[in-house]
C-alpha cells in the first residue's frame, strides 16, 4: 500500500467524525443579491446549460482543476462558496460523508430507517419511495442549517451477489429486477423528479418530461458502477479486484440496475467503483461509463468511489504513472474524484499533453449543471420551494412512524412450529431475553448510519409488553469467543416462562472492507443458543440480526427452537417493531430478498463472478436464478401468522408474436435462413406492446389475521437455452387481505421484457414455445409462437 493512499484512506475514515460547517448564509450564494447577478451564469432565465457554460468560460486552468475533488474550496473571486459534494444518505441521513454534521448547528439527529435489505423485505414499493422522500426532506432541511450538503451518494444498488459479502446489508438483495424496481422508487423518492405511479398493477410509470434539466430537491447517486461486490476475500480488496464478467452476466445481473437508476429513476450521479472489470479499472473505463450517457440518456455527474482515480495507478497497477491514470479517468467519463488525486496530478497532465483541457471543461459543465439544478447558485435554492424546511421537519413523528412501520413491514418469520408465535399478552408472565445485541440501540442500523431520533433497543421493545423482563447478554459482544457467558444467561432463562434470544451478526463480522469467511453463527453463539433451547421451559424464539444470510440449519430442524425471526438491521424502531410481531400487533409479512446458502457454500471462490452454474466444474452457481445446490431459507422466503394460497385468474394461452402480419414473420425467417427457436427483441419492438397482456391473481387468506403479503410472479422459458435463469422474476406486488377475504391484484406482464432472456453474446431475446408463469406452487402456460 503506498504511503497516499494509505493516507488517503485514513482520512476518509476520519471524516466520520470531523466537522465541517456549510455556511447557508443567502449573502455567501454567488448569484444571490448583492453578488453577480450581472454574471449570464446567474441569469435564472437563461438554461442549466447555457448557465453552466457561462461559469465554465470564466474560470482559469487552475481554478478548473482546483474543482475536481469533494472538498471544493469555492472561487471567492466569484462568490461561489465552498462545497463538500460528499454527503451520504443510504438509509437516513448518515455521518459517513465529510458533507453531515450532526454537532455544528441546531439538528443532532435524524430519522434512521432500517438498512435496506430490511425494507427491501417489505416488497412494498410505495413504502421504498415514501423512506426515500421522508429522507429527501431532513437532508433539505439539514442543509438549510448548514449541516449537510445536497449531493447524497446513494443508493447502493449492485446486486447482492455472494453471501459473504459485507456490503450486502447496503442493498436490495439478489435479484436483478428487485433492485431496479428498489433503485428507481429511491431515486425519484429522493430527487423529487415526480409523482408516484400510485396505481395498481405493479408496472410503474417512466418518468418522462424534459428529464436532465429538471431541478432536483436533492441529488442521488447509483453507485457502485459496476460489478462491485467484494471488499476483502483472501489476496482479493475492492482495491485490486479485477472481476471477470461475462457478456451475458453483465447484461442479466450488473447492468440492469444502473440502466433503471438512470433511465427511470433519471439519477442525477453514478459513482464507478474500485474494482476493474475484465481487465480495466471502472473508473477508466471510457465504454463503461459513456454507455451511460449514450444509451441510458444519463444527465449528471460521475465521481469515483473514494480514492478510485488512486488506485488505477497504485492497486491496479493499470497504468505507468499518476499523470496517466488521472488523464484516463477523466477522459473515460469520470467528472470528479472523491479524493485529491486528481486535485493533485491534473495539472501536471495536462502540462504533460496527457489530457486536454477541454476534457477538463466537459466534467466540469457536468458539475455546475447539476449544482445549478441543485438552486445551490440562487439563495433561498428553488424558489422559496425547500428552503422553509428546518430543525422542525427533522425527527417528525411522521417520519418516526414511517422507520417503525419499514420494520414492521420488512422483518421476515422464517420458521413457526405450530403457530408458537405471535405470543398471547396475558400469558406471559415473565420473559428472559439473552444475547448480545439485545440491549444495543446504534447497532441496530447497520452500516452507513447517523444519530438516530429514537433509538429502541430490543430489550426496551419487548419490557413495554412484559414488566417482569430480565436480560443476560450471553456474550461479551457478537463475535462471542468465549463460553463465559452462558453460564448465566442460562440462570435467568431456566426461571423465566419464555426465552427470547437475539444472536446473529453486527459490523465487527460485516462491514465495508470486511467480508465473511463463514456463514455459521460466530464464536459460542450457537452453543449460547442450543444451551438455552435446551434447558428453557418452552421452546424458545430465535430473533437473528445482521444484513447477510447464516446459515441456521441447527436451529431449523430444532424442535425446542419453535420460531425463528430475522430482523437484520432494523433501525432506530426496530426493537418496538420485534415485539409487535412477537405478541401479535402486527402479523409479518416480509420476504427474504437474497438466497440463505448453507456453509458448504463457502467453498466457492468470492471472486467466481459468474452467475451461471458449472456443473462440471463443480460450481453451483448464484441467487435463485442460477443456483443449483441446498438453500437453508429461499428467495421470497417468509412466513405470516395466517396462510395464504394464490390462484391465476386470468392469463392467455396463446400469443402470436405477429399476429396477422405473417408476412413479416416470413421475412424475419428468410433473413436468417434457418428455422429459429427464438426472436431478437431489438427486431420487435413495435410488437411488444400487442403481446402485452395482464395476468389477475388472487389471494385467499384463510386467517386467523389480517395481513399483507407479496405476490411473486416468476417465469419460466421453455427447452433448453444456455444460461436459462431456473426462473425469473416477472413482477411482485404487496397486497393486503383481511382475514378470510381475498385480494386481487393485476400484474402486466411484457413479454419482451418480462419472458425474455439474456444469450450467450449479451443479446436479449424471446424465445418461442412454452412459457411458465408461477405464483407460489401455481403454473399456467402461455405459448408464444409467430
Ligand atoms: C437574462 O437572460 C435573458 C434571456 O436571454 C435576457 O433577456 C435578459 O436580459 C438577461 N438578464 C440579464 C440581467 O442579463
Ligand atoms: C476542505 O478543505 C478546506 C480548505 O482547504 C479545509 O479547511 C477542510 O478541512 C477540508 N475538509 C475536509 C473534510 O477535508
Ligand atoms: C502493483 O504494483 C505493486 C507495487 O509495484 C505490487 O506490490 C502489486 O502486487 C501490484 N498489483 C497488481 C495487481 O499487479
Ligand atoms: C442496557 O443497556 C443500557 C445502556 O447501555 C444500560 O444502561 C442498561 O443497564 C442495560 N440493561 C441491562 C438490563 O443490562
Ligand atoms: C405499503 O407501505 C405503505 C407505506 O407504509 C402502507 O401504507 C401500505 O399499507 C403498505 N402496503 C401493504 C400492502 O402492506
Ligand atoms: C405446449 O403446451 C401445449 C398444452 O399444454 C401442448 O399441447 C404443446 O405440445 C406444448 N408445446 C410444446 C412445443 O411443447
Amino acid at each position: 500500500m503506498s504511503t497516499t493512499l494509505t493516507t488517503i484512506i485514513l482520512i476518509l475514515i476520519i471524516t466520520t467524525t470531523i466537522t465541517t460547517t456549510i455556511s447557508t448564509n443567502p449573502t455567501t450564494y454567488p448569484c444571490h443579491p448583492p453578488h453577480n447577478t450581472q454574471y449570464q451564469f446567474c441569469n435564472t432565465s437563461l438554461s442549466i446549460s447555457t448557465r453552466a457554460h457561462a461559469l465554465l468560460s470564466l474560470l482559469t486552468l487552475s481554478e478548473k482543476v482546483n474543482r475536481l475533488c469533494n472538498n471544493d474550496t469555492g472561487i471567492s473571486r466569484l462568490d461561489v462558496p465552498p462545497y463538500e459534494w460528499w454527503s451520504e444518505s443510504l438509509h437516513g441521513i448518515a455521518s459517513n460523508g465529510p458533507g453531515i454534521d450532526f454537532v455544528a448547528g441546531p439538528i443532532k439527529a435524524a430519522t434512521s430507517f432500517p438498512q435496506v435489505i430490511v425494507t427491501t423485505s417489505s416488497f412494498n414499493r410505495s413504502l421504498w419511495f415514501s423512506i426515500a422522500s421522508a429522507i429527501a426532506v431532513e437532508a433539505r432541511a439539514m442543509y438549510n442549517v448548514g449541516q449537510a450538503g445536497l449531493t447524497f451518494w446513494a443508493p447502493t444498488i449492485n446486486v447482492f451477489r455472494d453471501p459473504r459479502w459485507g456490503r450486502g446489508q447496503e442493498t436490495p438483495g439478489e435479484d436483478p429486477m428487485v433492485v431496479s424496481a428498489y433503485a428507481v422508487e429511491y431515486v425519484t423518492g429522493f430527487q423529487g423528479g415526480g409523482l408516484r405511479n400510485g396505481g395498481t398493477g405493479g408496472r410503474r410509470r417512466v418518468l418522462t418530461g424534459n428529464g436532465g434539466e429538471k431541478e432536483l430537491m436533492v441529488s442521488a447517486c447509483c453507485k457502485h458502477f459496476s460489478a462491485y461486490d467484494l471488499e476483502n476475500w483472501g489476496k482479493y480488496t475492492r482495491y485490486n479486484f479485477n472481476a471477470i464478467v461475462t457478456e451475458q452476466d453483465m447484461q442479466d445481473t450488473y447492468e440492469p440496475p444502473f440502466k433503471s437508476c438512470i433511465l427511470q429513476g433519471k439519477a442525477s450521479c453514478v459513482m464507478c467503483s474500485y474494482n476493474a472489470v475484465n481487465g480495466i479499472p471502472a473508473c477508466a473505463d471510457q465504454k463503461l461509463l459513456q454507455k451511460t450517457r449514450t444509451e441510458w440518456g444519463f444527465k449528471g455527474y460521475i465521481t469515483s468511489d473514494c480514492d478510485a482515480i488512486a488506485t488505477i495507478y497504485e492497486y491496479q497497477n493499470y497504468t505507468k504513472s499518476p499523470e496517466d491514470a488521472v488523464a484516463l479517468a477523466l477522459k473515460a467519463g469520470t467528472d470528479i474524484n472523491c479524493g485529491t488525486y486528481m486535485l493533485r496530478h491534473t495539472k501536471s497532465a495536462v502540462d504533460k499533453g496527457k489530457v486536454e483541457e477541454e476534457v477538463i471543461d466537459k466534467a466540469l459543465l457536468n458539475l455546475f449543471e447539476v449544482q445549478l439544478r441543485l438552486g445551490l447558485f440562487d439563495g433561498d435554492p428553488i424558489k422559496g420551494k425547500y428552503g422553509k424546511l428546518g430543525p422542525q421537519d427533522v425527527c417528525t413523528s411522521d417520519h418516526k412512524n414511517l422507520a417503525l412501520e419499514a420494520a414492521k413491514q420488512g422483518i421476515v418469520l422464517l420458521k413457526n412450529d405450530n403457530k408458537f408465535l405471535p405470543l398471547q399478552k396475558h400469558d406471559v408472565s415473565s420473559l428472559a431475553v439473552i444475547g448480545p445485541m439485545a440491549n444495543v440501540t446504534d447497532e441496530l442500523g447497520g452500516g452507513y448510519i447517523g444519530v438516530p431520533c429514537s433509538p429502541t433497543s430490543i430489550l426496551e421493545g419487548l419490557k413495554k409488553y412484559v414488566k417482569k423482563t430480565t436480560f443476560s447478554s450471553g456474550c461479551v459482544d457478537v463475535a462471542c469467543t468465549s463460553n463465559g457467558g452462558i453460564k448465566e444467561a442460562v440462570s435467568i432463562s431456566i426461571k423465566a416462562d419464555f426465552v427470547i434470544i437475539v444472536a446473529g451478526l453486527d459490523l465487527t463480522q460485516e462491514t465495508e472492507d470486511r467480508d465473511r469467511f463463514s456463514l455459521l453463527l460466530p464464536g459460542y453463539q450457537k452453543a449460547l443458543v442450543t444451551t438455552i433451547a435446551a434447558t428453557s421451559k418452552k421452546p424458545i424464539v430465535l430473533v437473528l440480526t445482521g444484513g447477510g444470510p447464516l446459515d441456521v440449519t441447527f436451529a431449523q430442524g430444532d424442535p425446542r427452537i419453535a420460531s425463528i425471526i430475522w430482523i437484520g438491521y432494523p433501525g432506530e424502531a426496530g426493537g418496538r417493531a420485534l415485539a409487535e410481531i412477537i405478541f401479535g400487533d402486527h402479523n409479518p409479512g416480509g420476504k427474504l430478498p437474497v438466497t440463505w446458502y448453507p456453509e458448504s457454500f463457502t467453498s466457492v471462490p468470492m471472486n467466481n463472478m459468474n452467475m451461471r452454474s458449472d456443473i462440471s466444474k463443480g460450481y453451483p452457481g448464484r441467487t435463485y436464478r442460477f443456483y443449483t445446490g441446498d438453500i437453508v431459507y429461499g428467495f421470497g422466503h417468509g412466513l405470516s401468522y395466517s396462510s395464504y394460497t394464490y390462484s391465476i385468474l386470468s392469463a392467455p394461452n396463446n400469443l402470436y408474436v405477429f399476429g396477422s402480419l405473417r408476412t413479416k414473420a416470413d421475412n424475419i425467417l428468410k433473413q436468417k435462413g434457418i428455422f429459429s427457436n427464438y426472436l431478437y427483441v431489438n427486431e420487435l419492438e413495435e410488437h411488444c406492446n400487442s403481446l402485452t397482456f395482464n395476468m389477475e391473481i388472487s389471494v385467499t387468506n384463510h386467517g386467523p389475521f389480517d395481513g399483507s403479503t407479496t405476490v411473486m410472479a416468476f417465469a419460466r422459458v421453455p427447452g433448453h437455452f444456455k444460461g436459462a435463469p431456473l426462473k425469473q422474476l416477472v413482477e411482485f406486488e404487496r397486497v393486503h387481505i383481511v382475514s378470510y377475504k381475498d385480494a386481487r391484484t393485476r400484474i402486466l406482464v411484457d413479454p419482451c421484457k418480462h419472458l425474455s432472456i439474456v444469450n450467450e453474446f449479451g443479446k436479449t431475446i424471446l424465445p418461442l414455445g412454452n412459457h411458465t408463469l408461477l405464483v407460489d406452487d401455481v403454473e399456467h402456460v402461455v405459448s408464444i409462437a409467430m
